[in-house]
């Protein structure tokens, strides 16, 4: 598995989470005692390998520390919610500031206006929208490129995710576009209405737009939920060529790509998406996400709308952009996200790169590692991944969840969703160099 033996991965992983448990009684009491399902307030928070989940106490920048005293350095930042650090002191201030002078309003403040013309400055899109979650602005902007294309199907790439949108939940299986397996709850056939292709297919897209009945191309543009997928050289100019050729718009989901640089992956390598998605870290962790698009959508939707009936139009929810978030977004916007903040992201998770694809080699192990801007992954198989089947064939849980206990009891935290690690723009070389020796111990530990 990976490269390591069955055996030597279960006996690491006992080991470790023995550790844990031995290390971490505060918690364990914490989550005993809870009253939710499951133990946490989102079921989420059990994808986390431990034997229970760390609880919280305080975290600021880089550092975490949980209930029973131990400080992490957090390379999760709360799954890029809180990529720009923890607690960052413009988007502490903005919000003890604001939240004093009331939190929502249904109406606008001068912070959210002046959201919408830095969001328009920034990411070069002229109109802008908010939403609460990604998702959520997944969700309207698929609604919107359907009712102004009049077209019912959206496309997706094998191996995607854009949060929890119904229509997005479609894989590929021996080829076949099938309901993704794991989907609660869901009755109808969303193969009707969605498209699946694999990531890196131009000729597979051009098939799947030539009936002419697909709306909006939504992906990512690095994949970064199935294990990191990058683009092939020209694969970005084709879509785009394919999309504009079949008259279907191409909605980039920035939400995990925004590591690339200040203006997203879309800004760093001239991306001309028609729709601009990006969520988490925008309002430095207060749940916002915004959505930008042409001028061209901007007409066609206030058309659609002035044809259609009056009644819920099924875009927006009744906090979305109130006045704390837009505080804390304009912060974020002016003060966090800045160039130089990237610029010493790319530089430490260059090094953690360089620095874990030094332990893979020394312990001779068939693994990779990926990297978009700030954001890194081992992958415990050979690379480069191509597409989303293989990027599946490429997970090896096990292993994984071994090495992911052995770094939280080394006091490195990273994402619990496939190995992926953030750095933010406090995050220091020694915390680098942390993780690279506890990654570099672990390796050495399973092929010893
Ligand atoms: C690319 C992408 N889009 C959308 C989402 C959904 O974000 P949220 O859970 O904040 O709605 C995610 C979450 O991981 C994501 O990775």
């Amino acid at each position: 598995m990976g490269g390591v033996s069955r055996e030597r991965i279960a006996a690491f992983y006992e080991t470790e989470r023995a550790r844990y448990r031995r290390e971490r009684p505060a918690s364990h009491a914490a989550a005993t005692e809870s009253g939710f399902y499951s133990g946490v307030p989102l079921h989420w928070m059990l994808d986390w390998p431990m034997p229970y989940p760390l609880v919280v106490a305080r975290a600021q920048g880089a550092m975490l520390t949980d209930i029973d005293g131990i400080e992490h350095v957090d390379f999760c930042l709360g799954d890029t919610g809180s990529m720009f650090g923890h607690a960052p002191e413009p988007v502490v201030r903005a919000i003890r500031e604001q939240s004093a002078r009331g939190i929502a309003f249904m109406l606008p403040t001068e912070d959210s206006i002046a959201c919408g013309r830095l969001l328009a400055e920034r990411f070069g899109l002229p109109l802008w929208q908010i939403a609460t979650t990604a998702s959520d602005a997944n969700r309207f902007a698929l609604r919107v490129a359907r009712a102004v294309t009049d077209r019912p199907k959206i496309l997706v790439m094998n191996g995607c995710y854009h949060g929890a949108v119904d229509e997005t939940y479609v894989a590929l299986k021996d080829g076949r576009a099938i309901n993704q397996p794991a989907l609660i709850g869901q009755f109808t056939d969303l193969t009707q209405e969605t498209q699946v292709v694999e990531f890196n297919d131009l000729a597979g897209l051009e098939t799947a737009l030539l009936g002419r009945d697909v709306a909006c191309v939504i992906t990512e543009p690095v994949l970064t939920n199935c294990c990191m997928v990058l683009p092939e050289p020209g694969y970005h100019e084709g879509l785009r060529q394919l999309t504009r050729s079949y008259g279907t718009l191409l909605l980039i989901d920035e939400t995990h790509t925004i590591s690339s640089g200040p203006r997203g992956y879309t800004g760093a390598y001239g991306l001309e998406p028609d729709i601009f998605v990006l969520g988490k870290p925008i309002a430095g962790s207060i749940p916002t996400s915004a959505w930008g698009f042409t001028a061209e959508i901007a007409e066609a939707w206030s058309r659609v709308t002035r044809e259609k009936p009056s009644g819920h139009s099924g875009l927006g929810t009744t906090l979305s952009a109130n006045a704390l978030s837009m505080a804390a977004m304009r912060a974020v916007l002016t003060e966090v996200m800045t160039d130089a903040a990237y610029a010493h992201m790319e530089n430490m998770a260059e090094r953690l790169a360089d620095g874990l694809a030094r332990a893979i080699g020394a312990a001779d192990l068939p693994w990779h590692v990926a990297r978009v801007g700030a954001r890194v992954e081992f992958i415990c198989a050979p690379g480069p991944l191509k597409n989303g089947s293989e990027a599946r064939r490429a997970q090896v849980p096990p292993l994984e969840r071994a090495v992911h206990v052995g770094l939280v009891n080394r006091r490195c935290l990273i994402a619990p969703f496939h190995n992926m690690m953030l750095v933010c723009p406090s995050t220091t070389r020694s915390q680098v160099d942390q993780l690279i020796s506890a990654f570099t111990e672990i390796t050495q530990a399973l092929v010893a």
